[in-house]
């Protein structure tokens, strides 16, 4: 034995390491240079053929060379147990379960929206889009709006400049629509709105309304209100009972607003709707004869009615929802639940 052995040894290891690359291999290259019986250990019980004068360098060497084949090898099975091998001797376990890929899903207010649209598009309503910046005519005037009307006041409205505000509705649309279409027209308009209030469980500076129209020559009454019952069974389901209430609102001659049975306790009474077995779903009426004589509508020839309703609102309902900063919170375990 001689140390121009110990290079050969690490020559021919080198070698056999290159072409190891699985687990397997591995541990046949340990077993034959590393193992109890493999060439580094009978190299070491060489030590005795070699002359007394070269035996502390041999054994030395020997050590050495041993160090470093190990750590070659470690680092080599290391390496080994990243990669990700595709042969047939793969370390995959396929049979384990796997971990479920994270999928987004829509906001319940867009899924509220999106039925609603859906129920009216499938009754042949178009929909229409207006601005969120709006004039004191669209907004206010021309739906009929009194000069001194309580809502024009600036703790509701947020102005911009005297003239111009953020839409506190979405009824501006019905006279840009008017406006722009001749009769007969069926349109819902989806779109944010915009109020000077304080941020409560009840009441947000900025939620959205759906604004329904449809005029056309001898509509009444009976269609707005077959109209939106079929809405309301459509929407919360066949045993949903409806009401309508007499209201007011400047646009709108008469005015109605509609209410369902409690979706949560089914009328029988809970917080959701205090007691009482009703909610208020939505505003409605008979367009007003002075705002169809605002855009040039004929109103002894045409006659329409409107409504709009709350997204948020209507989603709270729906699901027993009782406080509408949920929905711009962002919490995923809020979210998480539709
Ligand atoms: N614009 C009303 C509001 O924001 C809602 C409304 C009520 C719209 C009656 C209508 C309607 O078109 O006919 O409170």
């Amino acid at each position: 034995m001689s140390l121009p052995d110990l290079d050969k040894l690490r020559k021919d290891f080198e070698e056999d390491l290159s072409k190891s690359k699985d687990k397997t291999s591995l541990e046949e290259l340990r077993i034959k240079y590393l193992g109890r019986n493999g060439a580094l250990t009978s190299l070491m019980s060489s030590i005795n053929d070699v002359s007394p004068e070269e035996k502390p360098q041999y054994g030395q060497s020997v050590n050495k060379l041993k160090k470093n084949l190990l750590s070659l090898y470690n680092s080599a099975l290391e390496s080994s147990k990243s990669k990700i091998s595709t042969d047939s001797k793969s370390e995959i376990d396929y049979t384990l379960p796997g971990v479920a890929p994270l999928i987004g899903r829509k906001h319940p207010l867009t899924q509220t929206w999106e039925e609603i649209l859906n129920i009216f598009t499938g009754m042949g309503f178009d929909i229409e889009r207006g601005p969120e910046v709006e004039t004191e005519y669209y907004n206010f005037s021309a739906l009929n709006f009194p000069e001194n009307h309580p809502a024009r006041d600036m703790q509701d409205t947020l102005y911009i400049t005297e003239n111009t505000m953020l839409r506190t509705h979405t009824s501006p649309v019905q006279i840009r629509t008017m406006l722009s279409k001749k009769p007969p027209l069926r349109v819902i308009v989806p779109g944010r709105v915009y109020r000077n209030e304080a941020i409560s469980a009840r009441s947000y500076c900025v939620f959205n309304q759906i604004e329904g129209l449809y005029i056309d020559k001898g509509v009444s009454l009976a269609d707005l209100k077959g109209t939106l019952i079929y809405f309301a069974k459509q929407l919360f389901g066949n045993n949903v009972k409806t009401r309508f209430r007499a209201s007011y609102f400047p646009f709108t001659e008469p005015s109605a607003e509609m209410d369902i049975s409690c979706v949560i306790c089914k009328g029988k009474g809970c917080n959701v709707c205090k007691h009482s077995g009703w909610v208020e779903l939505l505003g409605s009426g008979m367009v007003d004869p002075n705002v169809l004589r605002n855009v040039d509508y004929d109103p002894e020839i045409y006659s329409g009615f409107a409504w709009g309703i709350g997204i948020e609102r209507t989603t709270m309902m729906r699901y027993g929802i009782n406080d509408i900063r949920f929905f711009y919170d962002g919490d995923l375990r809020f979210l998480e639940q539709f």
